[in-house]
């Protein structure tokens, strides 16, 4: 039954912190906890190698991707998501594989009641893409927002370009709601994107997770 838009009791953050997953995915152990401090070193490490696979599809940000995405940055940075999660704004995810920290799921933007809704966004380490690691890891996040989050509607924007990310979104079943024309500056200019979304009521028998299991795409550890 999809959740009611009736104020809630005050206080906390239903479904934060949490620990989701496993899932085992192309002999991979996936899951996903909150984002940690000792994070930086990896978090880094792979996102100044990635530059030019993830700078395309992210917000621009000024100084430079080197520097933005140097391990002196993660530590305000975690502060800052930290913060919002305490306060009900975020879930910031850190998608573990095989125990080693190798992206993002975060769910942004977190409005409670009359919304109760919610946007994901993801990124991955690229020497693990084409594996099924993110939808799996997005599929679990999704079956928390539904779940012990009790968000009613969750949703995602994406480049019309990109063609992985869209096939994520796609394969998870959420749905393409319009383009939103020059809706965010990425990549050093504003850019048209996708509204994609899904709410409760689509959420598929057993979730999200479930149906990745049943269409032999992910088994559970
Ligand atoms: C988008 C991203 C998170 C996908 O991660 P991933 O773990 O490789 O995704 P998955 O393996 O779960 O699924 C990728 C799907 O895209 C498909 N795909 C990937 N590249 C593709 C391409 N160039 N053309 C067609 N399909 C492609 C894969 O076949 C797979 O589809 P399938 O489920 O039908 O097999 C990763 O590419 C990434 O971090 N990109 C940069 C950051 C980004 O774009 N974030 C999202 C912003 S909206």
């Amino acid at each position: 039954m999809p959740p009611s838009a009736v104020p809630e009791p005050p206080g906390g953050h239903p479904g934060w912190p949490a620990v989701l997953g496993p899932l085992r995915v192309r002999g991979h152990e996936v899951g996903l906890r909150p984002v940690r401090l000792r994070d930086g070193g990896d978090w880094a490490r792979i996102r100044v190698r990635d530059e030019h696979f993830l700078r395309p599809w992210e917000p621009t940000t000024h100084g430079g991707w080197s520097r933005r995405n140097s391990g002196v940055e993660w530590p305000g940075r975690w502060w800052l998501l930290r913060g919002a999660a305490r306060r009900g704004l975020s879930l910031p995810f850190a998608i573990t594989v095989d125990g080693a920290m190798a992206g993002h799921v975060m769910v942004g933007n977190v409005v409670r009641e009359p919304l109760l809704s919610g946007y994901v966004g993801y990124w991955l380490d690229s020497t693990l893409g084409g594996r099924g690691i993110t939808t799996a890891a997005v599929a679990l996040v999704l079956d928390h927002c539904f779940g012990p989050v009790r968000l009613h509607r969750v949703e995602a924007t994406v480049r019309p370009e990109n063609v992985a990310s869209i096939a994520v979104l796609a394969r998870l079943g959420l749905r393409r709601e319009g383009l939103l024309q020059r809706y965010l500056d990425v990549d050093g200019a504003w850019r048209d994107h996708y509204a994609y979304a899904v709410t409760a009521e689509e959420v598929p028998p057993g979730g999200f997770a479930a149906r990745l299991v049943r269409d032999g795409r992910a088994s559970r550890s």
